[in-house]
C-alpha cells in the first residue's frame, strides 16, 4: 500500500531535498524547515526582556501590581484631598456632576434662604446685594465658577461676606448651583448693576 508514496515519487522544491529528515513514517516524510525569522526574534526578545524583568521583580523584590496600584491610589487620594481642601479651586467636572443630583439643588435653596435672602431677597431680585436674576454682573460673568468664587471670598468692602468662614465647600457648591437657577429669571427688583453678559 505505502509503496506508491515513496520518496522517489515526491516532488521537491529547490533546496528541499537537503532538508528532508531521514525518518519515514509509513511513507510520510518530514522537512526540517528553519523557524521563521519573526518567530526567532520574538523568542530571543522574550529572553532578553525576561532576564532583567525576573531580576528586578523576583530577585530584587520590585513592586507587585497590587503595590503599584496602591501607590497610585494614595497619590490620587492626596490630590483629591488637596482639591477638596482648597476652597478657591472650582472643579467644573465635580460641579456638573453635583448639579445633576436634585438634593444638592434643594440644599442650595435652603442655604440661600438661610444665608443670602437677607441681602439678595427671596427670589434673588436684590436688596442690599445686587439683583441675581438679571444678565448684569458687577465682577464677573455670572458663570458657576465666578459665582462660586464670589461666594467663597465675598467682597467685604462692598458688603458681600466671604462665605468660606461660615459654609463648607459642599454647601458653597450647592448654593452656587441654586444661584444659577435664578439667573436670567429677570425678577423685577434692584436695578441692574455692572456689565451685561449675554
Ligand atoms: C450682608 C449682605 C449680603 C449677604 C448676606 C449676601 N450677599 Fe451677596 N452680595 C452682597 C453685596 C453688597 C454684593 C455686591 C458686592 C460688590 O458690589 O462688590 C453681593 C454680590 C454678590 C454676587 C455677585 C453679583 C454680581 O453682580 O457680581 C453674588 C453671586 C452673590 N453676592 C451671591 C451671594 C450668595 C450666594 C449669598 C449667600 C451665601 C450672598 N451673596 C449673601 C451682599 C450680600
Amino acid at each position: 500500500m505505502s509503496s506508491n508514496i515513496k520518496n522517489e515519487e515526491n516532488v521537491f522544491l529547490e533546496g528541499e531535498r537537503e532538508l528532508l529528515l531521514d525518518h519515514d513514517y509509513d511513507g510520510i516524510q518530514e522537512l526540517d524547515n528553519p523557524l521563521p525569522e519573526w518567530w526567532k526574534m520574538t523568542f530571543y526578545g522574550g529572553i532578553i526582556f525576561g532576564i532583567p524583568y525576573f531580576l528586578y521583580f523576583v530577585v530584587l523584590g520590585g513592586p507587585t501590581l497590587y503595590e503599584e496600584y496602591q501607590k497610585e491610589l494614595t497619590f490620587i487620594e492626596a490630590v483629591r484631598l488637596e482639591m477638596a481642601g482648597n476652597l478657591d479651586l472650582f472643579d467644573p467636572v465635580d460641579y456638573e456632576a453635583k448639579i445633576l443630583i436634585p438634593e444638592n439643588l434643594a440644599r442650595g435653596a435652603t442655604i440661600y434662604e438661610e444665608n443670602c435672602l437677607a441681602c439678595h431677597a427671596d427670589r434673588g431680585q436684590g436688596d442690599i446685594g445686587p439683583n441675581l436674576t438679571d444678565a448684569f454682573w458687577i465682577h464677573g460673568d455670572g458663570s458657576p465658577e465666578f459665582i462660586y468664587k464670589m461666594v467663597v471670598n465675598g467682597f467685604e468692602e462692598n458688603g458681600m461676606p466671604p462665605w468660606k468662614d461660615f459654609l463648607s465647600k459642599e454647601e458653597m457648591i450647592q448654593v452656587t448651583a441654586f444661584v444659577q437657577t435664578l439667573k436670567n429669571t429677570n425678577i423685577e427688583g434692584k436695578a441692574p448693576e455692572g456689565n451685561k453678559v449675554d
